[in-house]
């Protein structure tokens, strides 16, 4: 048994709640453990934590834009790993049209995020319609393969040796954030039976299957996606982001993970939706400066303008490992008590990790803004 040393203090010139009715002119940071739920400090400074004025060494902040990745890769596999660890594998996919092949995914469950484009994903389940701000749960060794309407594209986190499960609602209740009534499943369905071989014909079809991140191909003479039916508990579940209702509260600004969607053991998937800002004139309207000190935190922008980011846009990942304080750019700070609008209009993705990401180091020329960095700074100097 183990007890957190714990001891609520307020020394020198602080605020009485965090969040709100910071003294004059100052900052408040805050120093948390275990993900914004342990021990936490929230230290009052004079000056912005982010206003460093020169950085060396390989721990930073990074910023990366996916749309210079490769696109009309029709194979998920051949799509690039983006960030990794023993856990979870971030992939970004742009394709096109038809997937030539089956795949399977022997890792883990895979979450797809339909960031551009719609059309249809078939699976051992059945059939599910694709649109932009789709969420869909793969569970581990589902065979499934996609058929857009054009181009799209598609963020892709492995819950690698793991599986995908919905974030405790606690005190807001089970329907609160999305109803999981409205989670929807495969339908075997016209679409389905449509996509299966005729009777008596003769295909040639291949199942890629990933398993140590290695590929190998199972070849059949018909199409495997056959099922006429199936029964239980497991299947792929879609969500769209519209669906999701927000917790917010107009006198507190909540933190990160009052907006978890997805939980595994080791990370957390939390969706940004657009919502009112706090109305309380003491409240924080930008998200805290904050060292969350047990969780490497990725975002990915996929709509809106991105209202505490500079220089940001759909597409892009900001990467901000633990060991530093981040926090809002200069100009979103000067609105940090008075926005000049109403409500945030951003839709953005943050994968939350307990452990290490690594940053594949393959990735294309251009992809990686390595001035990221600078830009909280060269604001500040303006
Ligand atoms: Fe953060």
């Amino acid at each position: 048994m183990r007890h957190r040393i714990t001891f609520p203090r307020v020394e020198g010139t602080a605020s009485r709640q965090a969040h709100a009715d910071l003294p004059p002119g100052t900052y408040e940071r805050e120093l948390g453990r275990e993900g914004f739920f342990g021990a936490a400090t929230h230290m009052i400074h004079t000056h912005p934590p982010t206003q460093w004025a020169e950085w060396d060494g390989p721990l930073r902040p990074r910023a990366f834009d996916l749309n210079k990745v490769p696109d009309d890769v029709r194979d998920p596999w051949a799509a690039p790993v983006l960030l990794s660890n023993a856990h979870v594998q971030v992939r970004f996919w742009r394709t096109a049209g038809r997937m030539a092949d089956l795949v399977r995914n022997a890792d883990g469950d895979e979450l797809l995020f339909v960031h551009r484009g719609s059309g249809d994903l078939f699976c051992d389940y059945g059939h599910l319609a694709l649109a932009e701000g789709d969420y869909v749960v793969l569970p581990r060794g589902t065979m499934w393969r996609t058929e857009f309407s054009g181009a799209a594209e598609v963020l892709m986190i492995e819950a690698t040796g793991d599986a995908y499960g919905l974030a405790d609602r606690g005190l807001a209740g089970p329907h609160a954030i999305f109803d999981p009534a409205i989670l929807e499943t495969p339908a075997l369905d016209d679409a389905f039976r449509a996509q299966q071989t005729p009777m008596n014909a003769k295909e040639t079809w291949h199942v890629r299957i990933k398993r140590l991140s290695m590929i190998s191909a199972a070849t059949y003479h018909f199409n495997p996606l056959d099922a006429v039916g199936w029964h239980g508990d497991l299947a792929p579940v879609r969500l769209n982001v519209r669906d999701i209702r927000p917790l917010m509260s107009h006198r507190y600004h909540l933190p990160p993970s009052a907006h978890s969607t997805f939980v595994c053991k080791r990370f957390v998937v939390c969706t940004f939706v657009p919502r009112p800002f706090e109305t309380d004139p003491g409240a924080l309207k930008v998200p805290f400066f904050h060292n969350n000190d047990d969780f490497d935190e990725v975002i990915f922008y996929h709509r809106g303008e991105f209202f505490s980011r500079d220089n940001i846009c759909a597409g892009m990942v900001t990467f901000h490992p633990c060991g530093f304080t981040h926090g809002p750019h200069p100009k979103a700070l000067k609105n940090i008590l008075n926005p000049q609008k109403t409500a945030t209009d951003e839709v953005a993705v943050m994968l939350d990790t307990r452990d290490p990401l690594h940053v594949a180091d393959d990735l294309p020329n251009g992809v990686e803004d390595t001035e990221y960095v600078n830009s909280w700074r060269a604001k500040e100097t303006e």
